[in-house]
């Protein structure tokens, strides 16, 4: 279960956002975003609280339709298409807050996740999934259970059932201790070597840093940066955002 494969270092990119627009009532979250992923890459998108992270996601999702703006996907304009259909091509995620069924075991959310995403390898999946992200022990608790570091392994265990291309990841570390944190950054590097394209959505940049090739930075609801973290660092626009205007620190 996710082996290496070899993707061409020329490959388009499998997923391009363009311009996405949201509105919240008279709030625009989204003001125009643009980036893309590859295959095998792992995208960081960072910035402040209610910069738009989550609400990219979940756009690019399906869970609400965008204002205005491009979701390219595999060679097909997919903006504005319900989550399920996304699913079944191969856009996936995990939540900020996990959001299992509570009242099932472990075992049968992910079977339920296979099974809705249409998954060929169906159930016969579900346990290497499962020893995969070290539920294996937990697979016949309730998922109220579960620790919250297990209830987020749940949820992306639940999004991988669906054999994604594309699977966005929102705040996995928050709230991980350092050992956890290591475990899930070289799990997430494996998933990339395994030729998904990631988008992970992270405040803990010594995680971000160990995960990701290449960082977005958005703020409010614009992305101000595309490039390496040691850029970004240097970035005067980004550094303001993070830190304030220098007569405001
Ligand atoms: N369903 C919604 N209805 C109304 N406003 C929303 C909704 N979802 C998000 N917002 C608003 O949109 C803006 C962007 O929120 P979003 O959750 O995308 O930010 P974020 O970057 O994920 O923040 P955080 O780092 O705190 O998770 C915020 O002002 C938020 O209050
Ligand atoms: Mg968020």
């Amino acid at each position: 279960m996710f082996e290496p494969v070899d993707i061409p270092r020329d490959a388009k990119p499998i997923l391009t956002v363009s311009g996405l627009m949201k509105k919240f009532g008279s709030l625009q979250a989204l003001g125009g975003v643009s980036f893309d992923v590859r295959r095998g890459e792992v995208l960081g998108l960072v910035g402040p609280n209610g910069s738009g992270k989550t609400t990219c996601i979940n756009v690019m999702t399906g869970l609400y339709r965008p204002d205005g703006g491009t979701i390219d996907y595999a060679g097909r304009s997919v903006g504005g298409m319900p989550s399920h259909k996304l699913v079944h091509l191969g856009i996936n995620r995990s939540f900020q807050i996990p959001k299992p069924f509570k009242s099932m075991t472990v075992r049968q959310n992910i079977e339920t996740a296979a099974q809705y995403g249409g998954n060929p390898r169906g159930r016969s999946g579900v346990r290497p999934l499962m020893e995969f992200l070290e539920l294996d022990g937990a697979a016949e608790r309730s998922a109220s259970e579960l620790t919250s570091a297990q209830q987020k392994m749940l949820d992306v265990a639940r999004a991988l059932a669906t054999d994604p291309k594309v699977l966005c990841v929102d705040e996995l570390g928050a709230g991980l201790n350092p050992a956890e944190l290591a475990h899930v950054a070289s799990l997430l590097r494996q998933l990339a070597r395994a030729g998904i394209a990631l988008l992970v959505v992270e405040h803990l940049m010594d995680f971000v840093d160990q995960v990701t090739d290449r960082l977005v930075v958005l703020s409010a609801g614009k992305n101000i940066f595309s490039g390496s973290l040691s850029q970004a660092a240097r970035d005067p626009q980004v550094v303001e955002v993070f830190l304030g205007a220098p007569d405001e620190r």
